[in-house]
């Protein structure tokens, strides 16, 4: 039985890939280890959306290649993801041991390709664009067994400026809401818990009958499942009846990842974005309105061709006044083929860099008060796991924080719960009082044995 093993890079949309991967080949009769050097066939799931998370694969596949035998026990090596789309054939000519390149439209065909290369060693390249492939059920592993990625669309047509998301994974498909659905109730059978349904940009999600506003509803109103989330958005797209939708739904978490990508008009007109910063200080205003406490993430780039210190000033001031609870910040990376590359790359390193690091000092300080403004209240928190150390609970808010929860009692009460008890709540959703807080994970406590005793007593 051929061994596989997987290394993802990249985003959740990738993480799901590997899953699917791992899921197809499983169903073939292959077995997934996780030490290279027991695989038969190695697998680099790569991202092209930076140059530097190109070459951190790259590096890792000359890793895994030293680790592995050169002789006839020499391991197929295959390259996934979006960077197999992008380079095709010249992957085979730069790094001459990699037998497949498979792109992400191509992931289906994944294990006919390992055996026809199997029985003829020719090398294999599958990076045509498909549309067939999103129609199709899945038989995903997931990684984890409380919450799954769930995938309802493929591909953007967006084409910002800078991006390659829609050379590589082509054009924008949705998922029927009826496969989408089965998908989840499977799921649920199986105990999981959570689900995120994942999209280059959900909120454009139309499969001919259903918006992405009648896929939450229908997704929320499903039995057993306790929490939906749901990424990424575009505030281009994001409309004032997906916001109420997400105000009035319980189970659809508050958190909303909102790429603001820069402060500036003119830099925005420039990336081709499509909204204004004043659109999008409105959506903040909206979605907080609309749900209490709801956490706002969010994607800027520094550095875009043109950014001129005074736009970069208006980005800062932005990330001040929208206060979010997260910001994930890039330096601009030119990308082969999209219009933006055609741009001078004008804005030096260091410049880049200083900018990057003045936003995350501004961000880091409103996180740690937004973190702590939640010391004392009482927050519910789905339970994914015990904490590293075994003793305790390790779980995240709605807003997406994790907490560490003591399940431990005071002394004068009834004796500590053990793990076994512990693990009872594995995939329960539980109030716990935040006692301390970092930039990002909280530390709180439980009366877990006085919840026992109610949950023993309701299951019966
Ligand atoms: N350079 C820097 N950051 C980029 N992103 C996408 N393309 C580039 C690029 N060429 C960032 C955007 C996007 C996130 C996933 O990656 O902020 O939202
Ligand atoms: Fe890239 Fe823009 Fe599409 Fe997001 S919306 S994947 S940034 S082209």
């Amino acid at each position: 039985m051929l061994k596989f093993f997987i290394t993802t890079f990249g985003c959740q949309m990738n993480i799901y890939d590997s899953e699917l991967m791992a899921g197809i080949l499983h169903e073939q009769g292959f077995q997934q280890v996780f030490e290279p050097k027991d695989a038969g066939l190695i697998i680099i799931n790569t991202c092209s959306v930076r140059k530097h998370a190109e070459e951190r694969a790259f590096a890792n596949l000359w890793d895994l290649y030293h680790l592995t035998p050169k002789t006839a026990k020499k391991p197929i090596f295959c390259v996934a993801g979006c960077t197999a789309k992008k380079m095709g054939e010249e992957i085979f000519r730069k790094y001459p041991f990699v037998d497949l390149v498979v792109s992400p439209a191509n992931i289906y065909g994944l294990p006919k390709l390992v055996n026809t290369f199997k029985k003829t060693r020719q090398k294999q390249l599958a990076i045509k664009n498909q549309a067939s492939y999103i129609k199709k059920n899945f038989p995903v592993i997931h990684a984890n067994k409380i919450k799954a990625l769930v995938t309802i669309m493929q591909g953007c047509n967006n084409y910002c400026a800078y991006c390659m998301v829609p050379y590589v994974r082509g054009a924008e498909i949705s998922r029927p809401l009826k496969n989408i659905v089965a998908e989840v109730r499977g799921l649920v059978k199986k105990g999981y818990r959570e689900v995120t349904l994942l999209g280059q940009n959900v909120n454009s999600y139309h499969d001919g009958k259903n918006d992405f506003t009648d896929l939450l509803k229908k997704i929320s109103s499903l039995p057993g499942l306790l929490r939906v989330r749901f990424m990424t958005n575009h505030p281009k797209d994001m409309s004032g009846t997906l916001i109420k939708a997400i105000g009035k739904l319980d189970k659809v978490c508050g958190h909303v990842h909102l790429p603001l990508q820069s402060g500036s008009d003119r830099i925005l007109k420039a990336m081709n974005r499509g909204y204004t910063a004043a659109h999008f200080l409105q959506l903040v205003r909206k979605l907080r309105q609309a749900k209490q406490d709801i956490a706002i993430t969010t994607d800027i780039i520094v550095g875009f061709p043109g950014e001129t210190k005074k736009d970069f000033q208006k980005t800062l001031s932005l990330v001040k006044q929208a206060k979010f609870d997260a910001a994930f910040v890039f330096k601009y990376s030119p990308r082969p083929g999209t219009t933006a590359a055609e741009l001078a790359d004008d804005v030096s390193a260091a410049e880049k860099q200083q900018r990057l690091e003045k936003i995350n000092q501004a961000q880091q300080d409103i996180a740690r008060k937004l973190s702590q403004s939640l010391i004392g209240q009482q927050v519910e928190v789905l339970v994914e796991d015990l904490a590293t150390d075994g003793k305790n609970l390790f779980g995240k808010t709605a807003g997406y924080r994790t907490v560490i929860i003591d399940a431990s009692v005071a002394p004068n009460q009834r004796p500590a719960t053990s793990d076994q008890q512990l693990s009872l709540y594995i995939g329960q959703l539980i109030p716990v009082k935040i006692i301390t807080a970092k930039n990002w994970t909280l530390y709180g406590k439980s009366a877990i044995n006085r919840l026992h005793r109610s949950n023993t007593i309701s299951s019966k």
